[in-house]
């Protein structure tokens, strides 16, 4: 754990070193929305998606540099998914990341416009990239399709906050299943095929990443939804217990922590199998899983 805990860290402080320049250049009143987008990006985050994004990358021998924009992209879209859901009308949290939210920080209306301008921004830097004009148009389809509204993110979020008002739900396991899998998985999922699509990947090892991603995206939300319910507020650095006090449908809420725990430890393991498939080069991406569930923020 500790291996991957100073590999993690460590990329961190590379991916951030890196920010500042793309929230320089604007000047006068509006700047004011740039500020909050810098905000919500620099504040800290584990950069889980943008790590994925570069080991799955590294399987194909591409370098840090390379996969750092397609990387820095998908944060900027990550960044954008949770200041909305911080805003009073979804989540209505006040503390993200050990810090206040964006609208706390600014205001509401600054806040709604910096998740744009970061969602913007996302496809502006893979436009933009030096990357091959294939890779591109594939980067910007794939992550486009993992943030939309169909069978994506965006779709993940609006079943999350309808579930809020489900009572006496039939088959609840199967609704959870798919808000988990759209919310959170639709993205983690994209990190790793984005590494794949850079590193021109076969489609059998697209397969391989593809698969694996599934796995760990649905036991990474099983293990946000554990940390709500049993976490520490002050390593978490998010307003815990929300989840049970919004009524939110979870893997927790439905199966309790220990079974939803159970769970994830299974998927972790196949998605472990899944990725063993690439032989030695793997060995970070399976510590990866570990520390997805093992994780205390
Ligand atoms: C939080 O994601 C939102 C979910 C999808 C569960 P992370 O736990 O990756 O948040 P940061 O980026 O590290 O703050
Ligand atoms: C958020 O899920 C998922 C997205 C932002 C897309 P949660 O609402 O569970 O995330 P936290 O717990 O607020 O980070
Ligand atoms: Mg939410
Ligand atoms: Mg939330
Ligand atoms: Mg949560």
């Amino acid at each position: 754990m500790n291996n991957i805990l100073n590999q993690i860290k460590s990329y961190c402080n590379d991916f951030n070193s890196r920010l500042a320049p793309f929230f320089e250049k604007v000047e006068g009143q509006e700047r004011r929305v740039v500020e909050a987008m810098e905000y919500s990006v620099t504040n800290g985050g584990k950069r889980l998606r943008p790590f994925l994004v570069s080991e799955c990358a590294k399987l194909f021998d591409i370098d840090f540099n390379c996969s750092f924009t397609a990387a820095i992209s998908l944060e900027m879209l990550h960044s954008y998914s949770l200041i909305h859901d911080d805003l009073p009308a979804m989540d209505n949290d006040d503390l993200r990341r050990g810090k206040p939210t964006c609208h706390k920080q600014f205001d509401e209306a600054t806040a709604i416009l910096a998740g744009d301008g970061l969602l913007t921004f996302a496809f502006e830097v893979l436009a933009k990239s030096d990357y091959e004009d294939k890779t591109k148009i594939e980067l910007i389809k794939m992550l486009s399709i993992a943030s939309g509204a169909v069978n994506g993110m965006i779709a993940g979020q609006m079943l999350d906050l309808s579930a809020e008002k489900m009572h006496n739900i039939q088959n609840p396991e199967n609704i959870i299943k798919r808000i988990e899998e759209m919310k959170t998985g639709c993205l983690i999922k994209y990190a790793c095929q984005a590494g794949g699509i850079i590193g021109q990947a076969s489609e059998k090892q697209m397969q391989i990443l593809s698969d694996y991603s599934r796995k760990i995206g649905i036991a990474f939300q099983i293990a946000d939804d554990i940390l709500d319910a049993t976490g520490s507020q002050e390593i978490v650095g998010k307003t815990l217990k929300k989840d049970k006090n919004q009524n939110k449908l979870t893997f927790v809420s439905c199966y309790g922590v220990d079974e939803a725990r159970t769970m994830a430890k299974r998927l972790i393991h196949e998605a472990k199998e899944i990725i063993g498939l690439f032989g030695e080069k793997s060995h970070t991406l399976q510590d990866l899983a570990d520390f997805i569930i093992n994780r205390d923020h």
